[in-house]
């Protein structure tokens, strides 16, 4: 219809809609730019992506106080157990990859929970074999032994410059002085605080509700618990008052740690896990991480043409894409486990002939029809577990995911200390085929047993270029973990996008069990196509956050924290 042959109040009209529609895009842009700027950071020297922005600013203090990056992440890591409670804590367990660019080694230290020592097979089972509800999840009995203070302070002492009192002089000013509650907080608090103990309650509720966003949050016990650490050490925590404390605590409340369990805690160094793809090195964490899994997936993709096929054919695309994902989340049911109690085998799902095989076999039914049926796991929230890249323009590096689990990890918090405890025994196969949290399916590798680490779906990364540190990546959001990083990994050597847009960019993800695609919104009219060939979706956010920091062959860093959180990068 030509504009010359409309009445001229439609003209007006016609001229108002138009109007309108620049004012709506001007907004959109400018809120999608703003996300941008609070989400990206860049830098020459030295970038850290968290998920909170004091946490990354102590982070990069330190550094600028004559730290280097490993007293960053310490500083970082202690602040963000502060600020973020619900996610991660000093009674928590993670996993870090490091890289000294002095030495060129990349090292991999898992200090994750362990299953105390009178912990066994089926403990989470009653004398029908059925499960008890919710007891690996809630209370004393789901605590594993914690490993973040041992591994944050082993890695400080090994490479850190600065005093632990300069590092954690940040946490413990937060823990003293308080900070303001954000939105993700006082929802966390809303939704656990029916089984917070009463020590919990006494710190984030006020008249039996939640603390309200915009209110202070100050964590006096805790500040004495970071102090008494400033000046004991480790020994603090795993021998000495806070150790007893927490003995004390299980012991009456009829928990399964004892202080021999503390006292006998190890930090492991594990082998960096390596692939080459096209002209990169990928580094993740070895099992009982997924890394393995991770690579798998991105092994199957390597030699598939993906760069044409996300441009010219997006629905076969995606549709390889989420098969591939299946069968790297049939395999960690199967393989998944702590290699030092079962066989892992990773080097045959990473060999070629396997892959081959499994290739033609995702390749297949990428091309026929796929009938599925879904349920939708428990939970789909993303308040829990963090993150932290953080590099300096030398290529020094540390990827770091810890965590208490689920949201506030048990939901106890130790008389007296401020430690909330984590409930990390869920993240077992409390008995074969039966699911976590996440909706993942355990298998025999995963169940329990005494001093054993738990199957995780954490997996920090590398990606280095001619032995140069190119990339840190990594993600909390429970089974969302490895393809979340699998995707921003594509976006960004594959399909070039900026490191923002990589992030940032809609994700698929699909675990197997429920056979069910979870995407996000804005994919839905690209991917409804795939919903005549039998697949069913669950349209929601991705509960995965991706924290990443790149940097150039000049040494320009550039650092992301995922605009789907509330977390802030900071660089110089
Ligand atoms: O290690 C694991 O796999 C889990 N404990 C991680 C939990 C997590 O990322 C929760 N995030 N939403």
């Amino acid at each position: 219809m030509s504009l010359l042959k409309l009445s001229s109040k439609q003209r007006k009209l016609f001229t108002l809609l138009h109007i309108i529609l620049v004012i709506f895009s001007f907004l959109f842009f400018t809120v999608c730019k703003a996300k941008e700027s609070s989400s990206y950071a860049r830098g020459n020297t030295f970038a850290i992506a968290t998920d909170h922005e004091l946490a990354s600013e102590a982070g990069k203090k330190v550094f600028q106080k004559g730290g280097n990056v490993f007293d960053a992440y310490v500083a970082a890591s202690f602040a963000i157990s502060v600020l973020r409670p619900q996610s991660t804590g000093l009674a928590g367990g993670g996993f870090a990859l490091v890289k000294s660019a002095k030495s060129g080694s990349i090292e991999a230290y898992d200090f994750r929970e362990r299953a105390p020592q009178l912990a066994s097979e089926k403990m989470y089972l009653d004398s029908k074999g059925e499960i008890i509800e919710n007891q690996s999840l809630f209370g004393y009995k789901a605590v594993g032994v914690p490993g973040n203070v041992k591994g944050l302070l082993t890695i400080h002492k090994r490479y850190g410059y600065l005093s632990l009192e300069q590092v954690l002089e940040p946490a413990l000013r937060l823990a003293n002085e308080g900070f303001s509650v954000y939105e993700d907080l006082h929802l966390a608090i809303d939704k656990s605080k029916t089984e917070m103990n009463e020590a919990a309650q006494s710190i984030f509720l006020r008249n039996g509700n939640a603390l309200k966003t915009g209110s202070v949050l100050v964590q006096k016990d805790l500040g004495n618990t970071i102090q008494k650490i400033i000046l004991n050490g480790e020994k603090e925590f795993y021998e000495l008052e806070t150790a007893n404390s927490i003995a004390r605590s299980m012991q009456l409340n009829k928990g399964f740690i004892s202080l021999k369990d503390l006292k006998d805690y190890k930090v492991i160094e594990r082998k960096p896990l390596k692939i080459n793809y096209k002209q990169y090195e990928i580094i993740s964490f070895p099992p009982p991480s997924s890394g393995v899994f991770l690579f798998e997936i991105l092994k199957f993709l390597e030699h598939q043409n993906i760069q044409s096929l996300y441009t010219d054919d997006p629905i076969a695309y995606y549709r390889l894409l989420i098969e591939a994902m299946k069968q790297g989340y049939e395999d960690r049911s199967i393989h998944g486990g702590d290699p030092d109690f079962s066989f892992v085998p990773v080097e045959a799902l990473l060999s070629r002939d396997y892959l081959a095989d499994r290739t033609i076999e995702v390749l297949r039914k990428s091309r026929s029809d796929v009938k599925s049926s879904g349920e939708i796991p428990k939970t789909l929230e993303s308040y829990n577990t963090t993150h932290i890249s953080v590099m300096d323009s030398m290529g020094n590096a540390v990827s770091s995911t810890h965590s208490v689990n689920y949201i506030f990890g048990s939901r106890i918090v130790i008389p007296g200390t401020g430690l909330i405890m984590n409930d990390t025994m869920d993240d077992f196969a409390t008995s074969v085929g039966s699911s976590n949290a996440y909706g993942l399916v355990g298998g025999s590798k995963n169940l329990i047993e005494a001093n054993k680490t738990p199957l995780s779906s954490m997996s920090p990364t590398f990606i280095q270029e001619n032995g140069q540190m190119l990339i840190a990546i990594g993600a909390p959001g429970g089974s969302f973990i490895p393809t979340a990083i699998l995707q921003t990994i594509l976006n960004r050597l594959e399909f070039a996008m900026s490191p923002y847009d990589a992030v940032a960019s809609p994700r698929v993800h699909h675990q197997n069990q429920p056979n069910l695609v979870f995407a996000e919104q804005n994919l839905s009219n690209k991917l409804r196509t795939l919903e005549e060939f039998g697949y069913k979706f669950k349209f929601t956010e991705n509960r995965a956050k991706v924290f990443m920091v790149e940097r150039e062959k000049n040494g320009h860093l550039h650092a992301v924290s995922d605009p789907r959180g509330q977390g802030t990068p900071s660089a110089y």
